[in-house]
């Protein structure tokens, strides 16, 4: 087996951290055009970075629940069965490694690390959380500004896209936890496994935008739903 894991902002739920689109998400409280694109960052930093270190200090009190266990657990199952296993996830939080999985592919980036725009530097940080404080770049001879969060803007290209064509293409079993399929090109990934004839599953609460009559959709918590889902996708 080749197995990819699409995980989304559901996938954190359960740790208390919000999703963008459902009933109370964070799309409720902001704009994304006012605090997640780089027009916005140019526009108006203070309120973006006001934005981000809310979500930055959010970190440090929220947990791994079952869901990000489970996952952890079943790649060190399917590793040590010789099949193959990526884990990618949209989410910016540190929920995944923290539960102990080993490479998650954050190709929204993540909200631990801070970019100078000027020098490209990239640094982890989880500490420097003062909403009214910006973090300077301290890299050698740049003397740039502000440093922004390195994560993935609307407009902006993901990350690490060759590394997902890659798995995608060699993908027999396509799973996609918590997300509403709403955001391209992740929200592309199910169409193009389904078309190579991978096995697809859907866990979510609602159906997403995405599924098709072949995915099989299962409707629940992630937290409640995955031990045992994954349990089946290995048999
Ligand atoms: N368990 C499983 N699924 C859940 C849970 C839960 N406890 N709670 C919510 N969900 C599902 C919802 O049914 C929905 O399908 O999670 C999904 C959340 O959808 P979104 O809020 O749109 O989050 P996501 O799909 O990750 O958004 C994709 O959009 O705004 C951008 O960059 C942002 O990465 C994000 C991208």
């Amino acid at each position: 087996m080749q197995v990819v894991v699409l995980t989304g902002a559901g996938v954190s739920a359960d740790s208390g951290v919000a999703t963008f689109r459902d009933a109370g998400g964070l799309w409720e409280g902001h704009r994304p055009e006012d605090v997640a694109t780089p027009e916005a960052w140019a526009a108006d930093p203070a309120l973006v970075w006001r934005f981000y270190q809310a979500r930055r200090a959010a970190l440090a009190v929220v947990e791994p629940n079952a869901a990000h266990l489970a996952l952890a657990a079943f790649e060190r199952r399917a590793a040590a069965r010789g099949h193959g296993f990526t884990l990618i996830t949209q989410n910016v939080d540190d929920l995944h490694a923290r539960a102990g999985s080993s490479a998650p592919i954050h190709m929204h980036g993540e909200l631990a690390r801070l970019r100078c725009e000027r020098c490209g530097a990239v640094r982890r940080d989880t500490t420097s959380v003062d909403p009214e404080r910006f973090v300077t770049c301290g890299a050698p001879g740049c003397g740039a500004g502000a440093l922004r969060p390195d994560v993935v803007w609307f407009g902006e290209v993901p990350y690490r896209l060759d590394e997902i064509a890659r798995a995608l293409a060699d993908c027999t079993h396509f799973l996609a936890v918590g997300t509403s399929g709403a955001v391209y090109p992740a929200a592309g990934f199910l169409a193009e496994v389904r078309r190579r004839g991978a096995r697809t599953w859907i866990q979510a609460l609602e159906p997403p935008d995405n599924l098709d009559a072949s995915d099989r959709f299962v409707p629940g918590r992630a937290a409640e739903i995955l031990p045992e889902l994954l349990d089946e996708l290995c048999r």
